[in-house]
């Protein structure tokens, strides 16, 4: 984007107000004429901005805003870089074609946002999908210091961060492996993708999928039942104080920014004191401790009650035949079923 455009849409968001023309003007260090000039190519972007006359220029979209993502994030590993782009196939591609492409490879911390995904990727070769200005669809760049086999560990401790730092918001709960649920909705979803050889990890990228409001029609038949948002599940209050033009109090940037400073705290433990303690996090903010669950592993069924969470990410589940480990699969609580 135009650099003065991102700064005046930088001010007109961080503000969360009404900004008078000489105020942009006398921050942005250009004429009001000109302010005048890049709010009109702004509008004509589709943005809603709108002047109030002897009020000034305010902002009622929900935009994404890669240098306010920069400045929140200052100073911390996630984030060293911050890129919005407007549309992509899919966060967790593009920012791998950023991660091993040669000659400037994105750095460690790297985080990617984009407004659309056209092939949003899901778990389990499973779509998901994006709804502008409805969803946050973001992606982190990580060159860990792992074993290939650890890296099962940072899903896990993504799903930590997210509930975590949405908490304030909703009661959320964590769905083995890594579903965020609010009474059983679904309303985020992690996938992480890496690049490795035997021995060296050289790229990791976890894809944050947040369903921050429902979207415009509603959700598609087959999510209906399943499918939560942030905005429905709770107390927004919490959230910095802004009022979007949706007027639920929300704004995606907020909850962008509180969830990636969590996994940049839950990062920093994680490598200072391994995963005991996200574990048992983890483990805490599981839907089905002790309970009764069944699992899909993609070919059969399995029944039983969901014991623990192992070293690796695992699911280990007492059945009638012993204890099992699960790798992979969906779980469901039998309650439910
Ligand atoms: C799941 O199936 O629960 C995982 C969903 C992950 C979706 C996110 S959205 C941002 C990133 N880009 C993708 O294509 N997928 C992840």
């Amino acid at each position: 984007m135009h650099a003065t455009r991102e700064a005046l849409l930088h001010r007109l968001s961080a503000g969360n107000k009404e900004l008078s023309g000489e105020e942009l003007a006398a921050s942005l260090g250009i004429s009001r004429t000109a302010v005048w000039k890049h709010v009109h190519a702004l509008q004509a972007e589709g943005l809603d901005i709108r002047a109030e006359r002897g009020r000034g220029y305010r902002l009622y979209d929900d935009v994404l805003v890669a240098s306010l993502l920069a400045e929140g994030l200052a100073g911390l590993r996630i984030g060293s870089r911050c890129v919005v782009m407007p549309e992509v196939d899919s966060t967790n591609s593009e920012l791998m074609r950023l991660a091993t492409q040669e000659g400037g490879a994105a750095p460690d911390g790297t985080v990617l946002l984009a407004e659309r995904q056209t092939r949003g990727r899901g778990r389990l070769q499973r779509d998901w999908l994006t709804a502008p200005q409805h969803s946050l669809a973001m992606s982190v760049l990580l060159r860990p210091p792992l074993a290939p086999t650890e890296v099962a560990q940072l899903p896990l401790l993504t799903a930590v961060a997210v509930q975590q730092a949405l908490l304030d918001i909703a009661p959320l709960r964590i769905k083995w492996p890594n579903d965020i649920l609010f009474e059983g909705r679904k309303l985020a979803g992690i996938l992480t993708e890496m690049r490795a050889e035997p021995g060296a990890v050289h790229a990791v990228v976890i894809g944050i999928g947040i369903n921050v409001r429902s979207p415009e029609g509603g959700w598609p038949e087959a999510l209906r039942a399943v499918a939560g948002d942030l905005s429905s599940a709770g107390d927004l209050s919490g959230m910095a104080g802004y009022s979007s033009s949706a007027g639920d109090g929300i704004r995606r940037m907020d909850v962008a920014l509180a969830v990636l400073r969590r996994l940049d705290a839950l990062y920093h433990e994680y490598l200072a004191h391994g995963f005991e303690p996200i574990r048992e996090a983890w483990w805490q903010a599981h839907v089905a401790c002790g309970q009764p669950v069944r699992v899909h592993n993609g070919k059969t069924y399995i029944d039983g009650v969901a014991e623990a969470l192992d070293a690796d990410g695992a699911l280990l589940l007492r059945t009638p035949a012993g204890l099992q480990r699960i790798i992979t699969g969906d779980l469901e609580l039998r309650e439910n079923i």
